[in-house]
C-alpha cells in the first residue's frame, strides 16, 4: 500500500469543514481591513529564499525542500509566504501609482519545511498570512498586530499572549551582533553544539534557543533594546502607545529574535500560555521587513506582516473546546423504494437542488430501515418518500423529521414547485402558534 509522505497530512471531510470555517472567518475579517487575496506559486527559485529568509537560517540551510528540475533550475518548495509575495509585488510592480497604498495582501496555503514531525509541526503545513507594503507608520505595525489579535478574538481563542520586540535597523543590529559575539565567546564551550555554530553564523539565534544551557547563558546577555538608536526607539514606543490605545495587552520580550533574516524594527509572536498545543506554542509570528522589497529588486518600500499556523490553531480550538459550526443539515432526503422510482427520485433531488435546497437520495437500493439511518446521520429536515404505490397514485409522502408530522402532496406539485412544498412542511410555526394562543 502506498502511504502519504511523512509529515504531510490528509485533511478528511470530518475536518475539512473546520478548515473552511477558519478560512471564512479570516477572509471575512481581512476584508474589513481591506486586505485582498494573492496566490503565489508553491515553487520559487531557491535564490529567492536564500536571499530573503537568509542562507544561515535553519529554514534555508536545514529545512528547505530544494531540487534541480529537468531544466537544471534550482527550485525550492516555499517554506513560508512572505518571500513569494514580495517577489510578486516587485515583479508585477504592485507599488505603482495605480495601486492602493499601503497595499494589503493576504494568502492561505501550504508551506514546506523539513522538520521533525510532531503535534503542531509538519513538513507540509498551512499558513494564513498577511503582508502590507508601503507604510513606515507605526500605526501600520499596530494595525497588523491588532488584526492578528482580532482574528483570534473572532475565533474566541483564550490564553494567548502577545510578545513584542524590536530589532532596530541593520546597522544597529550589526553592533548588537558584535556585542553578542563578545559576550558569548568566553563561554563558547558551555553553549549547545548548535549554538556554538550559531556564534559564527547567526549569534542572535542563541538568544531564542530552547536548549537549557543556552537559556541559562542568555539570561544576562546584552538585549537588543539597548542598542536601538533614537529613531528606532521612537518607532517602537509609538507602536506600544497605539497598542495601549487599542487595549491590546502585550509583553516586551528581548529574547524574541525570530528565525528569519529579513526583519527590522517591530517583531512579534503570539503564544498559547496553557499547554493546549504542547511544545509548539507559537501560533502566530510576524514583523516588519523594510529592506526586503529593495533587496529583491524593487524600490525602497517597507513591508510588514504575519503568518498563523493553521494546524496549531486547529489543535488549539479543539483543546479549548471551541465549537466549530457543523456542516449544514440536509433539507430534503428522497427515500425511493423500488426500481420503478429510480427516475422520479432523481427528478425530485434535482428539482430540490435547483431550487437552492440541499438534497440527497439513496443510490444503493437500500431498505427503508437503512435509508432512515442515513436520514438521521445527515440531520435531515424533511423526508419525501416515493414507492411503487405512490408513483401509481401520483403522490409523495412527507415527514418532518423535527416534529414527526406526516403529510401527502401531489407528485406534480412537488416537481413544479418543491421550494414551496418544502417551506409549507418545515416552517417553524411555533412562534405563530404562541402568538395566537391567547386569542384576540
Ligand atoms: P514563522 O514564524 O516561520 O514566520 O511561521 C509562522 C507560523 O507558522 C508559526 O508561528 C507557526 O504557527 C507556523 N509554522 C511554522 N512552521 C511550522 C511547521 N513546520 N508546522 C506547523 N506550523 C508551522 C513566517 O513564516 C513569516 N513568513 C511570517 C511573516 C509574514 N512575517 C512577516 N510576514
Amino acid at each position: 500500500m502506498i502511504q502519504k509522505i511523512k509529515g504531510a497530512e490528509d485533511i478528511l471531510p470530518k475536518d475539512s469543514y473546520k478548515w473552511q470555517y477558519i478560512e471564512d472567518v479570516a477572509r471575512d475579517l481581512f476584508e474589513r481591513y481591506l486586505y485582498q487575496e494573492i496566490r503565489t506559486p508553491m515553487m520559487e527559485s531557491y535564490d529567492l529564499f536564500s536571499r530573503s529568509v537568509g542562507d544561515t537560517t535553519d529554514i534555508v540551510s536545514k529545512e528547505m525542500y530544494d531540487f534541480y528540475d529537468k531544466g537544471e533550475r534550482h527550485i525550492a518548495l516555499r517554506p513560508e509566504g512572505t518571500a513569494g509575495v514580495v517577489r510578486a509585488y516587485v515583479e508585477h510592480k504592485l507599488h505603482g501609482p495605480e495601486f492602493a497604498k499601503p497595499l494589503k495582501l493576504y494568502y492561505i496555503g501550504p508551506m514546506f519545511r523539513y522538520e521533525r514531525p510532531q503535534a503542531g509541526r509538519q513538513r507540509q503545513f498551512h499558513q494564513i498570512g498577511v503582508e502590507a507594503f508601503g507604510s513606515v507608520n507605526p500605526a501600520t505595525d499596530a494595525e497588523i498586530i491588532a488584526l492578528a489579535w482580532h482574528f483570534f478574538e473572532e475565533l474566541e481563542v483564550k490564553n494567548l499572549k502577545l510578545y513584542l520586540n524590536s530589532l532596530g535597523k541593520p546597522e544597529e543590529r550589526q553592533v548588537y551582533r558584535e556585542a553578542l559575539i563578545e559576550y558569548f565567546t568566553p563561554v563558547k564551550d558551555q553553549l549547545s553544539k548548535d549554538s556554538q555554530k550559531r556564534l559564527e553564523t547567526n549569534p542572535m539565534r542563541i538568544i531564542d534557543s530552547k536548549a537549557p544551557e543556552d537559556k541559562a547563558l542568555s539570561q544576562d546577555a546584552p538585549a537588543i533594546i539597548d542598542f536601538l538608536g533614537d529613531e528606532s526607539r521612537k518607532h517602537f514606543e509609538q507602536v506600544q502607545a497605539h497598542l495601549d490605545a487599542l487595549n491590546i495587552p502585550y509583553t516586551i520580550d528581548p529574547t524574541i529574535v525570530r528565525g528569519l533574516d529579513y526583519y527590522q524594527h517591530t517583531i512579534f509572536e503570539i503564544i498559547v500560555e496553557d499547554d493546549s498545543i504542547g511544545a509548539q506554542s507559537t501560533v502566530c509570528g510576524g514583523g516588519r521587513y523594510d529592506g526586503l522589497v529593495e533587496q529583491i529588486g524593487g524600490p525602497a518600500e517597507s513591508g510588514i506582516g504575519f503568518a498563523i499556523g493553521m494546524e496549531r490553531l486547529l489543535i488549539l480550538l479543539e483543546e479549548q473546546g471551541i465549537e466549530i459550526p457543523a456542516v449544514e443539515p440536509v433539507d430534503i432526503y428522497v427515500m425511493g423504494l423500488g426500481e420503478e422510482v429510480e427516475t422520479v427520485t432523481l427528478q425530485i433531488v434535482q428539482a430540490a437542488r435547483q431550487a437552492g435546497l440541499i438534497a440527497e437520495r439513496d443510490y444503493l437500493g437500500r431498505s427503508m430501515k437503512s435509508q432512515f439511518k442515513t436520514i438521521s446521520k445527515l440531520n435531515t429536515k424533511l423526508v419525501m418518500t416515493v414507492g411503487e404505490q405512490e408513483l401509481a397514485d401520483g403522490l409523495v409522502q412527507l415527514k418532518n423529521q423535527d416534529t414527526g408530522k406526516q403529510a401527502t402532496e401531489k407528485l406534480a406539485d412537488v416537481l413544479a414547485d418543491i421550494a414551496s412544498v418544502y417551506r409549507k412542511h418545515t416552517m417553524d410555526t411555533s412562534v405563530i402558534d404562541e402568538f395566537f394562543k391567547g386569542g384576540f
